[in-house]
C-alpha cells in the first residue's frame, strides 16, 4: 500500500524513464506482489518480452472470457513457448456464466449496454478480482494515445476500483514505437492486427477499424458511447 506522496514522487521520477527502467524498478520493489496483466495485445507482447528478460518468473496472467479469437489462443501458446514462461489463465465462474446465458441469451451483449456490462463483469471483472488477489500492484499495457479517457493517466496510478497500484510502463509510447519494438525483437503478435484489428478483445465484440477511425472504434462497435471501456480500467 503506497500513499499519495509516494505515488507522486514515483511519477516525478519515472514519468520520463524508459519502459525497461520502469519495469526494472517496480519488479524489484514489489517482488512477488506484482503481476503483468496481458490481453495478448501488441502492447502486452512488448511488456511480456521486457519482463521475461528482467525476471523470467514474473507472474503474467490473462483473463480468458471464453469468447476470445482462435488467433488469441494460438498466441498464448506461441508466446509461452517462445519465452519459456507460464501465462496464467483465469476463467469466469462456470455457474455465473450459465445463469447469465440462461436468463439473457448467449449473445446478450448486443441487446443493451446493461447486458454488455453484465457480460464483461461476469467474464472479466470478477475473474480479475481473483487474478489480483494478494497483489500490491499490477502492470498494464495502457497507452495515452489509445483514447481520450486514457490521455490523462499517469505511469503510476492508485487503482481505486481494485484497491492496488497500477503501473503503465508504455503510457507515452505511440503505436509506431510499439510496432517498431515488436519488429526489432521479432516478437510474436496477433495476425489480426495486420488485418485492421487495432485493439483486440472478445471475438463477438471486436471488429477491424477503417482508415481514419479511432484505435478503439472496433470495440463494442454497435454502441455509440464515447468512452468504450469494459470496466477493467474505468467504470
Ligand atoms: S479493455 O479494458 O478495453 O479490455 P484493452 O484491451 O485496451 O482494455 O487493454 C488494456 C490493458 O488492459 C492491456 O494492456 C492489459 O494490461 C489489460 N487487459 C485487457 N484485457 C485483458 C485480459 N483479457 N486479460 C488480462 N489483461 C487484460
Ligand atoms: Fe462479454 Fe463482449 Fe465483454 Fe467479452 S467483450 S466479456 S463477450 S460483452
Amino acid at each position: 500500500m503506497a500513499d499519495e506522496n509516494t505515488i507522486r514522487r514515483w511519477n516525478q521520477e519515472f514519468n520520463h524513464k524508459s519502459p525497461d527502467e520502469i519495469l526494472r524498478f517496480f519488479l524489484g520493489h514489489f517482488k512477488d506482489k506484482i503481476a503483468l496483466s496481458s490481453s495478448l495485445g501488441i502492447e502486452d507482447q512488448v511488456l511480456i518480452r521486457m519482463v521475461s528478460k528482467i525476471n523470467k518468473n514474473t507472474r503474467i496472467f490473462t483473463l480468458d472470457t471464453g469468447r476470445l479469437f482462435p488467433e488469441t489462443y494460438d498466441l498464448i501458446e506461441r508466446t509461452a513457448n517462445k519465452y519459456d514462461i507460464h501465462i496464467q489463465v483465469f476463467f469466469p465462474d462456470a455457474r455465473e456464466v450459465e445463469k447469465m446465458v440462461y436468463e439473457k441469451g448467449i449473445n446478450l451483449f448486443y441487446e443493451s449496454v446493461e447486458n454488455r456490462k453484465l457480460c464483461c463483469a461476469v467474464r472479466k471483472l470478477r475473474p480479475l478480482v481473483r487474478a489480483i488477489e494478494g497483489l500490491d500492484a499490477w502492470i498494464t499495457g495502457l497507452r495515452k494515445e489509445q483514447s481520450e479517457t486514457r490521455n490523462n493517466l499517469h505511469v503510476v496510478e492508485w487503482d481505486e476500483n481494485n484497491g492496488l497500484i497500477k503501473i503503465n510502463p508504455l503510457l507515452h509510447w505511440t503505436e509506431e514505437e510499439v510496432k517498431d519494438y515488436i519488429d526489432a525483437h521479432n516478437i510474436p503478435y496477433n495476425p489480426l492486427y495486420n488485418k485492421g484489428y487495432a485493439s483486440i478483445g472478445c471475438q463477438p465484440c471486436t471488429r477491424a477499424i477503417e482508415p481514419g477511425e479511432t484505435l478503439r472504434a472496433g470495440r463494442w462497435w454497435w454502441e455509440n458511447a464515447e468512452a468504450k471501456e469494459c470496466g477493467l480500467h474505468q467504470r
